[in-house]
């Protein structure tokens, strides 16, 4: 049986996220807010609470999980005692949406670093996630979705996905930022890019200094194993086939040939009357895209359509992210209007 605790946020005290810290104190699972989405997760230090995420979430148990912290000194206690000469850069950008990757501790269960010699540790900025942390200690824990499927962003889809599979959800309401943390590798040198969140570069660097990404942080290609484990797997997909426009012009010239039934996901800027259309947010604010990203997919499972047509973001600033995650959604993108016509005349066959 899973315990909801319903949370406003206006009056919270702590002693309402008590049921919680009991849960993960005797190696329960908890679905908790994050400033960026909600995270699924055990205590760090007890393997056997941390198998269980797996799961619950039908994750693959080479996938490494983030270790979620509330202080420096929770920083030391998981990372490597070298790694101490990060602590002045990440007291700059912490707590906050940023994940680094460092030489793990000994002592930190191979089932959260998947036997990495690394772990990915942060340090969230959101009020609830850090009472948690501090009450019950270093949470290991990844998104709080059904593996491969969109990241949960508001407790009503945590609700809805979750319930039966976990010991305790926070419903806590919408996150801040609704796209998750960024990730670069501090061992590496220069330091990596493993996947753009809502940090964008632009705020790393001044910290960091200069940092370099590839494909796969584009969200083409997939990672090698021996690489970034994590970056391997499909994610963030609904169910529905999306197709991305490559251009912005090409999505103007696709929309009079897409079938009636096609639904449409863009920006208020973009939007055509008449179209069945989630609307993403605004092309003069991308923060409000990168919030209703992953909740406008789940919206378009919710309408059963065969297909659904996007149009692509400029990759700088918050855009870098919002384009990784939309081209991990994507189950295709079109480069003219004839591969456009060719794509729904197959799936059109393959549905009569
Ligand atoms: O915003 C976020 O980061 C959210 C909230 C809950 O904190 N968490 C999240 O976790 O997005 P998850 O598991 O969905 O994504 C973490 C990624 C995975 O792709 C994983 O493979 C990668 O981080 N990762 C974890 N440990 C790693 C390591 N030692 N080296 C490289 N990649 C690692
Ligand atoms: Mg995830």
């Amino acid at each position: 049986m899973t315990r909801i605790l319903h949370i406003d946020r206006i009056r919270y005290t702590k002693e309402q996220i008590m049921d919680a810290v009991d849960s993960l104190r005797s190696g329960g699972t908890v679905v908790f807010p994050t400033e960026t989405v909600y995270g699924l997760g055990a205590l760090a230090e007890n393997a056997d609470a941390c198998r269980k995420i797996f799961t619950a979430k039908g994750r693959p148990s080479d996938n490494p999980l983030i270790v979620h912290i509330s202080s420096m000194d929770q920083f030391a206690s998981v990372s490597d005692p070298k790694e101490d000469r990060w602590v002045q850069d990440l007291e700059r950008v912490w707590p906050g949406p940023l994940t680094v990757v460092v030489k793990k501790r000994d002592g930190i269960p191979d089932i959260v670093t998947a036997g990495l010699p690394t772990v990915a540790v942060r340090m969230p900025d959101d009020e609830i996630a850090h009472d948690l942390i501090e009450m019950a200690g270093p949470i290991a824990a990844p998104s709080a979705n059904i593996s491969t499927r969109p990241s949960i962003t508001d407790s009503k889809d945590a609700i809805r996905f979750l319930d039966g599979r976990v010991d305790v959800i926070i419903d806590a309401g919408p996150t801040r930022f609704g796209i998750e943390s960024t990730i670069i590798d501090l061992t590496r040198k220069p330091i990596e890019l493993l996947r753009p969140g809502s940090y964008t570069i632009e705020d790393l660097e001044p910290v960091f200094g200069h940092i370099v990404y590839g494909e796969v942080a584009r969200g083409l290609g997939e990672a090698k194993v021996a690489i970034t484990p994590g970056m391997k797997y499909r994610h963030y997909s609904p169910s529905t086939k999306l197709i991305l426009a490559e251009t912005r012009d090409l999505f103007e010239e696709i929309l009079p040939y897409s079938p009636e039934d096609m639904v449409i996901l863009a920006t208020i800027e973009m939007e055509r009357p008449g179209r069945r259309t989630i609307v993403l947010g605004t092309d003069k604010d991308l923060y409000t895209v990168a919030h209703n990203l992953f909740s406008s997919f789940i919206a378009l499972d919710d309408m059963h359509a065969g297909y659904a047509l996007i149009h692509p973001f400029e990759e700088r600033g918050i855009g870098f992210a919002i384009m990784n995650r939309i081209r991990k959604a994507s189950y295709r993108t079109v480069k003219d209007v004839r591969e456009f016509l060719d794509l729904i005349g197959s799936m059109k066959e393959k549905v009569n």
